[in-house]
């Protein structure tokens, strides 16, 4: 546990400027500051911030501003060496931060080169009283603790600010997180520890980490956090729970994250004491609007509800033969006059479907469901879609929903806890992943129009949209059970607010305020990062067929045989003959007619699939040759092969890193690296095995006599 449990017992505020040297001396590095570490800089990089002024001055009144002075004077100050103090009026050279009609009494500044928008902030300079001052600007509060950040992390990363004049603009007002805590503190598809929010039924007394990652959060442009699990227990909006929500709310509102909760649609029957919960039933409308009166009260920047309905077992309003856009608006319509949002999640599909009939197809199940709704839903209800149009694979193609909705807010549901994807025992940055499903363009009526531009409602002109992380951090000191997991946290919050950065300039950024400046360092943590994914999909899940894993049981172990003959949808169609889903208009499911017109023909037709997702939508035999060449049993070979390689070569990588980062993490994660190594071994003979099994075509390359155990 190192430093942090000496840190709970005291105020943030001290938090922020405490640094634990380990007994010899060396700086260690507490994990639970992430990436806002703020290491004291190199002396020479120090100096190059010499004209940085001492003091700071906010503009106005707010505990959100407050908290950007406070970030602002001890942050600097830790990496600076010299004190930053806090002036009470104009004094000299200044770090101005206000609102800009505030700041704007002060000092006369230039316009802005663009408009500015809620949260989006301006970072200048201008004199006040002749003096030159440095000014974070912004429409609201959390935009000047949004600029305040940046800057930070400018100095962190040695940046220079000469001459700065820097205006961004958030990609979407939505950029929330989703936390599926249980309130006995569980976590579904946790794997950093506890909740940070609950334990034993009830909201935790120390809410330190609750506020820490709130902090967090802000850093990189969040703004809301969901803080229990979408499969909500009822429980959530007893009366005698509210209140102690309203505490973590309290813990979030410094750093300006909006809380909100999951709920059960079924909650007016089951603790509302109504025979009902049928969404046209005035009653139940009344019952809606009362309870969340009843939040806004005591959480009066209450952000929104969150709503899993006839999905996995969740009750929904199919019991009463209402749409998903009547339950949707119920809940809309209670939280509009308060300005808060339902968000209404498309994860919905049959979980019982007949295995046998080829026809049957899960991936349709959003699009059926959610298309006929376009336009039904009123303003304040947003659909959350997930990427795919499964459930969070190694690899899918783009959820073809983003494109059927014209009127109707969307957002993305992405997911940062890596369920299906190594659950933090294996290194799988998603930032490349979530960038190709981000630029993927939908060719709407033949014109651009990429998945980035239909949330944010950029092209069909939406009040609002924008993206959801399901993060599930815990009360592991490094918060999601790995160090070097939290680049995709980090990542989530960078692309959530500029989609357009890339995945490179995101890495490096997160690895120097993670590890620091040293060159060597630098790029051989970017290079693990950028390339895990690929390694990971290339020993797990070839060509598209989804995450070959056990999906009755943890989603972590290889086990493709459980895909099949169930329900539940994620069949890969395995069988002596070949493999793949055929889902194509012709002869298959019709999965592909979802897309628009040219996105439907890059698919349907195997001359233009490309490899990495025809298992998804083709059924071919296992001689079948793909573009690179290869027949597909050989690629499963090779791919896999080629996998595991890579990934025992990731800790001879790690080992050149030895004595240039702190022991403890060098530590930490060379084991993780090990255990990885030898996982993915597991996972390249169960797959290669398995399909040696079913093609009977030996490897090419004769390997698989080692494998057949
Ligand atoms: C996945 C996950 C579940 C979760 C569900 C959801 O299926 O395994 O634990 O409840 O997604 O997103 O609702």
């Amino acid at each position: 546990m190192r430093c942090f449990f000496l840190k709970l017992a005291i105020p943030l505020s001290v938090l922020l400027v405490s640094s634990c040297a380990a007994l010899d001396g060396t700086p260690s590095h507490t994990d639970v500051d992430a990436w806002l570490r703020y290491a004291p800089l190199d002396k020479q990089v120090a100096r190059t911030y010499q004209n940085l002024p001492n003091k700071t001055l906010i503009v106005g009144d707010s505990i959100i501003l407050r908290t950007a002075e406070q970030e602002l004077v001890h942050s600097a100050t830790q990496m600076l060496g010299r004190t930053l103090t806090s002036a009470p009026a104009p004094d000299g050279s200044m770090i101005v931060m206000g609102k800009l009609g505030e700041v704007r009494v002060l000092t006369a500044l230039s316009s802005p080169s663009r408009n500015l928008i809620p949260d989006a902030y301006w970072i200048t300079t201008a004199k006040v009283h002749r003096s030159p001052c440095i000014v974070i600007t912004a429409l609201n509060d959390r935009g000047v603790l949004y600029g305040v950040f940046a800057l930070l992390s400018k100095i962190a990363r040695g940046e220079s600010l000469k001459g700065i004049n820097e205006l961004q603009v958030p990609s979407a007002p939505i950029r929330w997180v989703n936390q599926w805590d249980n309130l006995d503190g569980r976590i579904e598809r946790g794997y950093g520890g506890r909740s940070i929010f609950f334990s034993e039924g009830k909201v935790r007394d120390d809410l330190t980490r609750a506020a820490a990652y709130a902090r967090l959060l802000a850093s990189v442009g969040i703004n809301g956090c969901t803080i229990n699990n979408v499969n909500a227990a009822p429980q959530v909006l007893d009366d005698s729970f509210i209140p102690q929500i309203a505490r973590i709310a309290d813990a979030f509102r410094p750093w300006g994250v909006q809380l909100s909760i999951s709920v059960d649609l079924s909650s007016p029957k089951v603790i509302g004491g109504l025979d009902t919960f049928d969404p046209l039933d005035p009653l139940v409308a009344t019952w809606w609007q009362t309870k969340v009166d009843e939040i806004y009260r005591v959480i009066p920047d209450f952000g929104g509800i969150v709503v899993k309905a006839d999905s996995e077992g969740r009750l929904g309003p199919s019991s009463y033969g209402r749409t998903h856009a009547d339950a949707a608006n119920v809940i809309a319509r209670a939280l509009k006059p308060h300005g808060g949002v339902v968000f209404y999640r498309a994860f919905v599909y049959n979980h019982h479907l007949d295995w046998h009939d080829l026809k049957n197809d899960r991936a349709k199940a959003a699009y059926d469901n959610f298309h006929p709704l376009d336009g039904t839903f009123d303003d304040h209800a947003i659909v959350q879609i997930k990427n795919g149009p499964i459930d969070f694979q190694v690899r899918e193609p783009v959820s073809p929903l983003f494109a059927g909705l014209h009127r109707t807010n969307e957002a993305i549901e992405l997911q940062v806890t890596q369920e299906y994807t190594g659950q933090q025992k294996h290194l799988c940055f998603l930032v490349p992943m979530w960038k190709e499903v981000l630029d993927f363009d939908m060719r709407i009526d033949g014109a651009s129009t990429p998945v980035k531009d239909l949330i944010s409602g950029r092209i069909f002109h939406r009040p609002t949209g924008g993206f959801i992380g399901v993060v599930n951090v815990g009360l592991d000191d490094n918060w999601l059970g790995s160090p070097l997991a939290m680049a995709n946290l980090y990542g989530f919050g960078r692309l959530a607010w500029n989609p357009a950065l890339s995945a490179e300039s995101i890495i490096n950024e997160w690895t120097r305020l993670t590890f620091g400046a040293d060159p060597l360092v630098v790029r051989t943590i970017n290079s693990l990062q950028l390339n895990s994914w690929s390694v990971y999909e290339s020993y797990t899940g070839p060509l598209g067929a989804g995450t070959l894993t056990n999906i009755l049981g943890n989603h972590y172990e290889p086990g493709p045989e459980s895909s099949e003959e169930n329900g539940w949808g994620q069949w890969h169609r395995a069988d002596r003959q070949g493999i793949g889903m055929d889902r194509t208009v012709a002869t298959g499911t019709g999965y592909i007619g979802q897309y628009p017109e040219e996105v439907q023909k890059i698919y349907e037709s195997l001359a233009s699939c490309p490899d990495n997702l025809l298992l998804f939508f083709h059924h071919v035999s296992y001689t079948y040759v793909l573009h690179s060449g290869k027949t597909v049993v050989q690629h499963v070979y090779d791919s896999h092969y080629d996998g595991a390689q890579k990934a025992g070569d990731f800790v001879a990588q790690w080992e050149t890193l030895k004595d240039r980062i702190d022991a403890n993490r060098y530590a930490d994660i060379l084991d993780r690296f090990q255990y990885q190594a030898k996982e993915a071994v597991v996972w390249r003979d169960s797959i290669c095995n398995w399909i040696y099994r079913l093609s009977n075509i030996p490897d090419q390359k004769g390997r698989l006599g080692s494998a057949k155990k």
